[in-house]
């Protein structure tokens, strides 16, 4: 995931990272910097010939950014779900863009879309492997059925 510049300005950065804490999500991964526009392009390259590409790289790349990296069960259809829709105008209620912005560019997160996506922007964002951390919730029986959900 990115937390994007607007989140960053907006102050909202401890307000959406602690969303997927609390919904027992782990954090493997996480760095906050302002990113080259080159990486930026390399991030969108699959929106190179849609005509909002050089606005976006622009604003991405015009303050720091949080990168992370969240592990879970389902993980990415859940961070979508609690993302939202692209135009934060209609993104529903409890979801962070419906709850936290107005528009459609400057839309607060970027979320993998899909294992291909995600196993590329991991790559591309957190290059050196050191950087994930491989470790276990204490509690991790209690936010799973491990039985269950885990085997
Ligand atoms: P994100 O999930 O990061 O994926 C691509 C980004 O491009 C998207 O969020 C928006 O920030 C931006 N975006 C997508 N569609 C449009 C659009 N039609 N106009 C402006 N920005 C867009």
């Amino acid at each position: 995931m990115l937390l994007k510049p607007d989140t960053v300005q907006r102050g909202l950065v401890g307000t959406i990272l602690s969303r997927f804490e609390a919904k027992g999500l782990k954090l493997v991964a996480l760095k906050l910097r302002q990113f080259p526009r080159g990486h930026l392009e390399k991030h969108y390259e699959v929106h190179k010939a849609r005509p909002f590409f050089d606005s976006l790289v622009s604003y991405m790349s015009s303050g720091p950014v949080v990168a992370l990296a969240l592990e879970g069960k389902d993980a990415i259809g859940v961070v979508r779900t609690m993302v939202g829709v692209t135009n934060s105008r209609e993104a529903a209620p409890g979801t962070i863009r419906g709850d936290f912005g107005m528009s459609f560019s400057n839309n607060l997160v970027h979320a993998s879309d899909g294992a291909d996506t995600a196993t590329f922007e991991l790559g591309h964002w957190f290059g050196d492997a050191a950087e994930v951390c491989e470790w276990e919730p204490a509690d991790l029986g209690w936010r799973y059925n491990i039985a269950e959900e885990l085997a």
